[in-house]
Parts: structure tokens; sequence; C-alpha cells
């Protein structure tokens, strides 16, 4: 079963793909684990989760009682010892919320304020992102910032696809080339590109004058549905039917290329 994780500048529909990505691999009858590791956690809302059961879902990273139960120091704590290998194996499935046939799991921010931290919280958390990647037996998609915080050495070799999602324009496809040299340099190899927002065949072709072919999986429609589905907290998958068929092809190219 595939293990993705989904990065890209802020606000080109990373949250959308994954949300979308899901939802295609649950209609396959695929068990489906997504995870939100964006400090400014949304996917919920873009699986439709209501806000009054969002609200609910505490991250994983300000889970101090937990953090510390298993890494013997409380987060905050400084100069004291604490676990670097913490016991994870039973927290998807225990602090997971599932909606739609589809489990999401909250992670939260590593290291408050931003930025890496040698901390309690960053053990647990990416000691629980390796076990995902590495122990969990269903489709795993990750939705995660740009930086690479979450994703280690032990981690890069379990990622099946590491995919930057682009818009059309000059930031978003910097930002993807940025990501990809520092993807290279944990030793993560398969790394695509999905273009998002495309509404004419010009903005398709800025994205293939910016990568190659092979590397391009394929292209989401630029949407007003997906937009008023934001506004109304409405499930992407929902919203926009050409959104989900796009996605479907995105996920059959996946395949073909892991056959490979
Ligand atoms: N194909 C699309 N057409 C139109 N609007 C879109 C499309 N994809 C995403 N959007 C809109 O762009 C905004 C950002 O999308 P999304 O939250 O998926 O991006 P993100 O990369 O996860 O952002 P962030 O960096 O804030 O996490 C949302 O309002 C969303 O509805
Ligand atoms: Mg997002």
């Amino acid at each position: 079963m595939p293990k993705l994780a989904i990065t890209g500048k802020g606000g080109v529909g990373k949250t959308t793909l994954a949300a979308l990505l899901a939802h295609s691999y649950q209609q396959e009858g695929n068990k489906v684990l997504l995870i939100d590791a964006d400090p400014d956690a949304n996917l919920a809302s873009a699986l439709g989760l209501p806000e009054s059961l969002s609200k609910q879902i505490t991250p994983i990273s300000e889970m101090d009682d937990l953090i510390e139960e298993r890494t013997g120091a409380r987060p905050g704590s400084f100069g004291g010892m604490f676990s670097l290998n913490p016991k994870v194996d039973d927290i998807p499935d225990r602090f997971s919320a599932t909606h739609r046939g589809i489990k999401l799991l909250v992670l939260g921010t590593i290291g408050r304020g931003g930025g890496g931290c040698i901390c309690p919280e960053s053990s647990l958390l990416k000691n629980l992102v390796r076990h995902l990647f590495v122990g969990r037996s269903e489709v795993v998609i990750l939705d995660m910032e740009a930086g690479l915080e979450h994703l280690g050495r032990g981690t890069a070799g379990a990622v099946d696809a590491f995919i930057v999602v682009v818009e059309p324009g000059q930031r978003s496809v910097q930002t993807a080339g940025a990501v990809k040299r520092l993807a290279a340099d944990i030793g993560i190899h398969r790394v695509f590109i999905v273009g998002n927002k495309i509404r004419e065949a010009s903005d398709r072709n800025f994205v293939l004058d910016h990568f190659s072919q092979e590397e391009v999986l394929g292209f989401l429609p630029f949407s007003e549905k997906a937009i008023a589905a934001d506004m109304q907290g409405l499930a992407i998958f929902d919203a926009d039917e050409q959104l989900v068929r796009a996605a479907r092809e995105i996920r059959e190219r996946l395949a073909v290329g892991s056959e490979e």
C-alpha cells in the first residue's frame, strides 16, 4: 500500500489533493490513514468533518501527558533526558478520528513557535511518522508544510512518492525546486509534481516548462466549486466531480509508476 507525502508552498492545494487522493483510494476499497502534519491543521475541514467535531481533535504534539508518558519528559522541560525511541504503535488507532471511511490523525507542530527542536515532542512525532510509513499496512498520506521537519533519513526510504504541488506561478515553482533538493538530501528519490488550479492550456504548459514530463503526475483544474466547498466546510470530493476524476487519474499514474 502506497505511502505518500504531499508538500509544496503555502496555499497551493496540498490539503485539497491529500483529501481527494484519500477519498480516491478509499473508493477503491483501500484502508486509508490520512495524516495532518501542517501546523495550521485543516484537513478535517477538507474531509467535511463538522467544525464541532474537528474542534474536539487534539493534535498529538499538544498531548503533554502522552508525550511525558512515552518519552519520559514533559514538553517545555529543559535539560532533562528523554527517549529517542518512544512507543508509538498504538497512537494511530487510539487517537485518530474516522470520517467518511478515512482515518485522520492530526500531528500538530514540532517545536512550538516554529522550526525544529531537539525536544520530547519532536522525538515522539518523528518516531510516530517513521512508524506510520514503515509499520502500517494501509495507504498512508501525509499532508505537510514545505519544510521536511517530520521526515528524517529513517523515514525517507519508506516514502513511495513525494508529491510537490505547484500552481501556475514562479513562487510555488521555486519552492518546489527547494523542496526537491531537500528531499534528495535525505534520500527521497521518487519526487513528483502535481499542477493545481489549472485554468487553461498555458497554465499546464507553464508547469511542463519547469518540470519534466515524467515527474509531472497530473493536474487538478481550477474549480470555483472547491472554493465554495472550502467556504461551506463541505468535503472537497463531494464538491466537484472533475476534481474527483483528476485525482483518480493521479492515483492511477502513481500505481503504474510503482510497478516499473
Ligand atoms: N483546484 C482548485 N481550484 C480552486 N481553488 C482551489 C483549488 N485547490 C485549492 N483551492 C483553494 O486554495 C486554497 C488553499 O488550498 P489548500 O488549503 O488545499 O492549500 P494548502 O497548500 O493545503 O494550504 P496551506 O499551505 O495553508 O496548508 C483553499 O481556499 C482552496 O479551496
Ligand atoms: Mg493545508
